[in-house]
């Protein structure tokens, strides 16, 4: 039985829990710290095999793979005078947290796996980008969304700037729904629609990305068609070339940014 631990009880954490369930849920034992002492409990009372430990240190002490889940400036009081050891694997959820300095906290624990994961990975969906490469941390999220396994770690901070664009993602859904809900259409009809569309068409891409294709825009759309005409819109008006100065902005916004290349 594998003994995970969770430092840091938050959001991330209970999501990757949520996952974890499914795909190892009867080949592991979870430890949670006890702060966020509201999800903690209802994590434990949940989860037979999940149980609310007394201290960090009882996490670390009882783990196997020891997850940090705290955020990158709560490290250094999570992460002091914790009894790692040089048998563990600490997996680092600390966006922009470069493994160096997570290395140095956790000795003398050497294995230190840095892994972005996000929230859909609670409905075992999405990217879940591990750097470097490890055999127990691939194995433990390999049936939680599309594993990516980093070439280097500077990928790692490009793609926390692109995971940015989110909650535009959902003000985009949302935007249309308005609309839709303008021209007298129920909500839920209109809600249902829109979130329905854009799961098919990321499902369509994704199948285009396991065959090897492209998705050129311009074969999803009817020569002249409404599709067409709304695509050439935006793109007359700017609408793509912002997208790439929004991902400009988040990168020189980034923690890992220096303050001199900021705006
Ligand atoms: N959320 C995402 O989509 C996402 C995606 C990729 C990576 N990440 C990374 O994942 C990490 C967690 O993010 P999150 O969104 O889950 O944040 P969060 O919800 O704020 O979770 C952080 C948790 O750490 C707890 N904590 C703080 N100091 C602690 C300490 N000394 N000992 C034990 N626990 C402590 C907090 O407890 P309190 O509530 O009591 O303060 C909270 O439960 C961050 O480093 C972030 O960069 C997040």
């Amino acid at each position: 039985m594998l003994r995970l631990g969770f430092v840091g009880t938050g959001t991330l954490a209970s999501a990757v829990i949520d996952g974890l369930q499914e795909t190892h849920g009867d080949r592991c034992r979870i430890l949670v710290s006890p702060r966020s002492e509201e999800t903690s409990r209802a994590l434990a009372a949940r989860y037979p095999n999940v149980e609310r430990a007394e201290s960090n240190a009882a996490v670390v002490e009882g783990s196997d793979v020891v997850f940090l889940g705290v955020r990158p400036n709560q490290l250094d009081e999570g992460a002091a005078d914790l009894p790692f050891r040089a048998d563990q694997t600490v997996v680092s959820f600390l966006a922009g947290v470069p493994h160096a300095l997570v290395s140095e906290k956790v000795r003398p624990a050497t294995r230190v796996v840095r892994v972005n994961p996000l929230p859909p990975i609670r409905l075992r969906k999405g990217p879940v980008v591990i750097y470097p490469a490890n055999p127990i941390v691939e194995d433990l999220f390999g049936g939680l969304g599309d594993l990516i396994v980093a070439d280097k770690e500077s990928d790692l901070t490009a793609i926390a700037n692109g995971s940015a664009m989110m909650s535009s993602h959902y003000a985009l859904q949302n935007r249309i729904i308005e609309w839709l809900v303008s021209r007298d259409m129920a909500r839920r009809t209109a809600t249902l629609y829109v979130r329905s569309m854009f799961d098919g068409l990321a499902a369509v891409g994704l199948d285009a990305f396991a065959k090897g294709e492209a998705v050129d825009p311009a074969h999803h759309e009817t020569k002249g068609g409404l599709n067409e005409r709304g695509r050439r819109h935006l793109g007359e008006t700017g609408w793509f070339d912002e997208i790439g100065r929004a991902l400009d902005i988040i990168e020189a916004h980034s923690p890992s940014a220096s303050p001199k290349d900021r705006p």
